[in-house]
């Protein structure tokens, strides 16, 4: 059931080395890229069916195909390696476990759209992962892999790696291009979507570290082959991170469209004498499931299909222990704190669901408080500027559909009925 591709050198001694990845074979998809066609290389990312992996799933190959080749503007490639919602916990241990798939990832992918510049743009709390990933470009600048003329082909790259400064928001790739201009991490509008008018105004592909990383595998193996993966529409493998309260918490290499029972099986079950009562299919802004979607395939159509989002595959797990008004509430307070204040629904609804959500969590609402907080969670779905507001809600309204006894079990009792010290998570 796993096809431990990106996952595969992550228990190689010192895996993060440039030697530890040559000794696998790795950089010769690039070398091999580098005499292609860049189109050519475009049409194989088209023909794999590999969609992004950051969450909202677009077509990669289409995404790059949109760069206008006409414009004497630079192109440019940015990898999105902001990881930030809660739960999701794939591109940094991959950047730590395996940096050079990312640079050569990064190598193909800019010289398919023609750039000779590439940013990671690297969430700002991990620097470990900025220490690491610096020294993989490093090391791929001394052995000729980036640089000037690259293995004598022509073409020329640099690659920079960019902090962030620690806020969600630079997740959203019209903030973080504002944050990497060096201006205050705020979302723009879209239209114009970057790949026509993006970094510095000119053409610019923004993908996920985990898509970026798969293309050296794509070129390395044919597109054919990571299409006989996963699903009709959702092709490829993909990360799963399983937390929470499951027995081996962890990060799952599979292909898309496996289940989610068939993944608490792979990592032991839930803790023991436990069962599942609640989970989030691709981090908090994804609509919460229950049990009873225990068999729904892990895919784009499928998790659609049952009223949620993959997102980013950040499955967190809880058991009856958990209040889910609590949870949601911390999520809540999350979002709250991240919105970047741009616009008023999210700004001002944010604030406003964290004060509901905490009465109703003491016990002191009432049930009339239960239909504000979804009046208010309609008050801020898609009528916010971007895509924070808009998940902000999911948990929100979800749980009242899934556990509306739940909330108003905290008023009867006149607090929350649940033991904090029982659940391990948000306690
Ligand atoms: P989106 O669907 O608006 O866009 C996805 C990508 O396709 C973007 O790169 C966009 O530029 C491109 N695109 C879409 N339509 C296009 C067009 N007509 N022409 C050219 N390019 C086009 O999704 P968005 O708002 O960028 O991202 C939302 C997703 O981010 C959510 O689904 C969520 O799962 C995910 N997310 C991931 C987080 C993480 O830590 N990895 C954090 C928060 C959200
Ligand atoms: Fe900022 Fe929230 Fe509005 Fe997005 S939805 S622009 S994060 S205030």
């Amino acid at each position: 059931m796993l096809t431990p591709v990106l996952t595969d050198n992550w228990d190689q001694d010192r895996s993060w080395t440039l030697a530890a990845y040559e000794d696998r074979g790795g950089y010769s998809a690039a070398r091999n890229a580098l005499t292609m066609a860049p189109d050519d290389i475009i049409s194989a990312v088209k023909d794999s069916g590999l969609r992004g992996r950051g969450g909202a799933g677009f077509p990669t190959g289409m995404k790059w195909g949109f760069i206008p080749q006409d414009n004497p503007k630079p192109k440019y490639l940015v990898v999105n390696a902001d990881e930030s919602e809660p739960g999701t916990c794939k591109d940094i241990p991959l950047m730590m476990a395996s940096p050079h798939t990312l640079v050569e990832g990064v190598i193909i992918s800019s010289y398919a759209i023609r750039a000779n510049h590439a940013f990671i743009y690297i969430r700002g709390e991990v620097l470990h992962v900025i220490r690491r990933v610096q020294r993989a470009v490093q090391e791929a600048y001394l052995a000729g892999h980036l640089g000037k003329n690259i293995h004598g082909s022509g073409y020329d790259l640099d690659i920079v790696v960019h902090a962030g400064a620690g806020a969600y928001i630079c997740g959203e790739e019209t903030a973080l291009l504002e944050g990497l201009e060096g201006r205050r991490g705020q979302p723009r509008l879209r239209p114009p979507f970057p790949a026509v008018a993006g970094l510095y105004a000119s053409p610019t592909v923004i993908n996920n570290v985990e898509s970026i990383a798969s293309v050296p595998s794509i070129i390395g193996n044919g597109a054919d082959w990571f299409a006989s993966m996963g699903t009709e529409k959702s092709k490829g493998f993909g990360i799963f991170s399983l937390s929470g309260h499951v027995t081996r918490p962890g990060q799952y290499e599979a292909p898309l469209g496996i289940t989610l029972r068939q993944l608490i099986e792979l990592a032991g079950g839930m803790r023991e004498g436990h069962e599942l009562k609640f989970w989030t299919p691709g981090g908090s802004s994804t609509p919460l499931l229950t049990p009873e979607h225990l068999d729904v395939p892990l895919d784009f159509e499928g998790v659609g299909a049952a009223g949620s989002m993959l997102g980013t595959r950040a499955l967190q797990l809880f058991d009856e222990t958990t209040c889910v008004v609590r949870a949601v509430l911390r999520w809540t307070e999350f979002y709250k704190h991240e919105s970047c204040g741009k616009c008023t629904p999210c700004r001002e609804g944010t604030w406003w669901l964290v004060q509901t959500l905490a009465r109703l969590e003491d016990g002191e609402g009432s049930e009339a408080d239960l239909d504000m907080l979804l009046d208010q969670c309609d008050n801020i779905l898609g009528r916010s500027f971007c895509a924070l507001g808009d998940g902000a809600t999911s948990p929100i309204s979800s749980s009242i559909k899934y556990f509306r006894d739940e909330y108003l079990a905290h008023l009867e009792h006149g607090g929350c009925p649940f033991d904090p010290a029982a659940s391990t998570v948000f306690a």
